[in-house]
């Protein structure tokens, strides 16, 4: 059965090949980038998918995201995640882990439910390397460690995902680990290692 499928961050890295992958299959793939020329490229990598713009360090830029997707869709695959970026604080004085990782895809999904099929399955990714939340040092201006700051929206979004699944008895929300230190930009810039394979159906 084709599917319509919405993928966050999906120019590069675990989402691009996700995106591949789904396209391959079938599905009908809607990519979000941040950058018009990433997204260009991302969609020419994925034979048949649409695109759209939104950087997920600014809320209104994905709420209006939510606006210009068209529905149902019926898998929203959340997979926006930074770990280091230029500047860590963003314009509305949050870590921008917090923000991308955490804030977005909660905005994102919450405007999209009325666009989401009644049986989606909505998939956020979460990651091993998971800290207590302290919210004050996530929204107070301070810099925080990187690692220390994407542990907690990690775990952050595995809380929220949890509490939507309970919230949406005929949604499934799932919060999942890809596998850890897999070859991609986030891992190459945060670890300096090459990290393993993400083609689908490797093993990590
Ligand atoms: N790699 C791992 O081992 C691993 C392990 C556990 C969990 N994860 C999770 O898996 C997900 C995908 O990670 P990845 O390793 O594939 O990362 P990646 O290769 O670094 O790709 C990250 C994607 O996020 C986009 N992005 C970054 N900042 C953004 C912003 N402000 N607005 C919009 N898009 C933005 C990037 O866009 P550009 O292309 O424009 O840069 C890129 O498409 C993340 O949630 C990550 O936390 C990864």
């Amino acid at each position: 059965m084709t599917e319509t499928i919405l993928i966050t961050c999906a120019t590069d890295g675990i989402g691009l090949e996700t995106a591949k992958r789904l396209a391959a299959d079938g599905h009908k793939v809607i990519l979000q980038g941040r950058s018009q020329a990433k997204l260009d490229a991302a969609l020419g990598a994925v034979p048949g998918s649409t695109g759209v713009l939104a950087d997920f360090s600014k809320l209104d830029d994905v709420r209006a995201m939510a606006d210009a997707v068209e529905g149902p869709i019926d898998v929203l695959i959340n997979n926006a995640g930074v770990l280091k970026a230029p500047t860590t604080i963003t314009e509305s004085g949050l870590d921008i882990r917090l923000v991308v990782n955490t804030l977005a895809p909660a905005a994102l999904t919450e405007a999209l439910l009325p666009k989401l099929a009644p049986n989606a399955r909505v998939l956020n990714l979460s990651s091993a390397a998971q800290a207590k939340v302290d919210i004050a040092a996530m929204g107070d201006g301070r810099t925080m460690a990187d690692m220390e700051a994407y542990a907690q929206s990690k775990l952050a979004i595995t809380m929220w995902s949890e509490e939507m699944a309970a919230r949406h008895p005929g949604l499934v929300f799932i919060a999942i680990n890809p596998g850890s230190l897999l070859a991609t930009n986030m891992v190459r810039e945060g670890f300096g290692i090459a990290g393993s394979d993400i083609s689908v159906g490797a093993t990590s």
